[in-house]
């Protein structure tokens, strides 16, 4: 008798991993050459100013050091196509979500923390569910809502109200805020707060050439004439641009089912220095690691929190995490305070060793700071003590063979450069990885302070590639 075989009906997917036949070391050496390929084609690609800022839903808040997504992506796809198994990526201080929507194309699952609740809602919103019809059909009445809204009571309470906002603009605001808080679905709630959260940054009195909160001068702000509905309405038809121009590259790239994304996304308000999650709690669980760290303390580089400050004011914090409280925004830099070296500590001077040990450029570093600069030394020690406790936990959440990519910059502390670029590759690899690749970039775009009393930012960003080798 002739025995047939039932087919199964579910459809099958056959992955042919090529880089199964071929060791790690193989695999990268394929991704150096087409790294090189790549550069040595377009010798500007890396720092290029060309790439659409717009994309990847980039303009939707402009958050402080936002990586460039094209230029990640293109890293990604190098980095997967060699080595096809690769499922899952973590980025443990994820700011606004680059690292993961350009992985997304990929469909991976994406993993990401940060201590800003800002950063959680964006990279939320960036990472959908993407409910574009629902919200374009609910656009005139939602709209309506605030436009016929005629109270005058103003929905944030906090000191400094007055000083920040004029009364109009309060007024304003707060009528959108009514009319977010109707909205039933949350992801479209999300959406909304981060439209209104950079129409916060707009319309405050604070200046939107720094990120440090910095009023603006009297006749200034007396000269605005400043409509946040109008500026609502303006950046809500961008933003719905941006999410139809994701969406749609998702889609195509068959990694969206009804406006959600296909693979798992998960985003906590987690401090990397405390812990890394990943799920059941197990070691060496992610494929990939794409990150850019902060250059050091959040209070003298770059202040993600206080340009937070104001915008989390209007929005419903319990809309964003179950554990974003009112704690966050007990002062001005309660969030930057929470940061990598955020908190001046004395550093044991056993642990001070481990550093020195396992870091050789920041044991001259800190020797040069302590001849020229000693009052920065605890400011320094804290924040690279406070890296390499993150480093740690990081490393033991990566599989071995999984590849990072890194972003980083130095900066200069009292006129003396410290060597992040250095310090990270040598305190990564003291964990037990290899640097496989450095690519330099020229930071064009970035809008930071260049300059100022005592930090100054470099102009230049390495990207360092490692595999975890143990
Ligand atoms: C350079 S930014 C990341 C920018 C991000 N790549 C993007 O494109 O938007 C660094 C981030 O690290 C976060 N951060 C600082 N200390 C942290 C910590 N201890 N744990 C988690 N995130 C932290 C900051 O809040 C900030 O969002």
């Amino acid at each position: 008798m002739e025995v047939i075989e039932k087919v199964p009906l579910i459809k099958r997917v056959i992955i042919t991993d090529c880089s199964l036949a071929l060791t790690p070391k193989d695999v990268d050496e394929q991704v150096c050459n087409e790294i090189d390929a790549l550069t040595e084609e377009n010798n500007t690609f890396w720092s290029s100013p060309d790439h659409d800022r717009s994309e990847y839903l980039h303009s939707f808040f402009q958050y402080p050091a936002m990586m460039v997504p094209v230029v990640q992506r293109k890293l990604i796809e190098i980095i997967v196509r060699n080595k096809p198994t690769i499922s899952s990526v973590l980025d443990p201080y994820m700011g606004s979500g680059t690292s993961l929507v350009a992985c997304m194309e990929n469909g991976l699952d994406c993993y990401g923390q940060d201590i800003n609740p800002l950063a959680i809602l964006v990279s939320k919103t960036r990472t959908g569910p993407y409910y574009i019809k629902a919200i374009k059909e609910r656009k005139p009445f939602f709209f309506q809502q605030f436009e016929k809204d005629s109270s005058n009571k103003i929905e944030a309470n906090f000191k400094g109200l007055k000083k920040w906002f004029k009364d109009s603009v309060a007024i304003e605001l707060s009528r959108i805020v009514r009319a977010v808080r109707e909205e039933k679905r949350p992801a479209i709630r999300r959406f909304y707060w981060v439209v209104l959260a950079e129409v916060v940054r707009l319309t405050s009195n604070d200046r939107t050439s720094t990120f440090k909160l910095h009023i603006r001068k009297a006749e200034d702000i007396n000269s605005r004439d400043l409509s946040p509905i109008q500026s609502f309405k303006e950046h809500f038809e961008s933003c719905i641009e941006d999410l139809n121009w994701y969406s749609d590259l998702l889609t195509n790239a068959d990694k969206l089912s009804k406006g959600a994304y296909i693979g798992q996304v998960s985003l906590k308000l987690l401090d990397s220095k405390e812990s890394i999650f990943t799920p059941n709690g197990q070691d060496n669980f992610f494929d990939l690691l794409v990150t850019s760290p902060p250059y050091g303390d959040n209070k003298t580089t770059v202040t993600y929190g206080q340009h937070s400050y104001l915008p989390l004011q209007w929005i419903d914090l319990g809309d964003i995490h179950e554990l974003a409280t009112a704690d966050f925004l007990k002062t001005t830099s309660e969030i930057d305070s929470r940061g990598l070296g955020g908190r001046l500590k004395q550093i044991e001077a056993s642990q001070l060793a481990i550093l020195f040990r396992n870091s050789p450029s920041f044991e001259n570093t800190y020797k040069t700071l302590q001849i020229k600069s000693p009052d920065k030394l605890k400011k320094v020690v804290s924040f690279i003590n406070d890296l390499y406790i993150s480093i740690i936990n990081i490393h033991s959440s990566l599989k071995v063979n999984s590849y990072q990519i890194w972003t980083v910059g130095n900066r200069n502390v009292g006129g003396i450069e410290i060597p992040n670029d250095k310090i990270i590759k040598e305190l990564v690899e003291n964990q037990g990885a290899i640097l496989i690749k450095k690519i330099s970039r020229e930071i064009l775009n970035k809008r930071m302070a260049k300059r100022n009393k005592d930090s100054e930012l470099m102009s230049f960003e390495d990207i360092l590639i490692f595999r975890k080798v143990g």
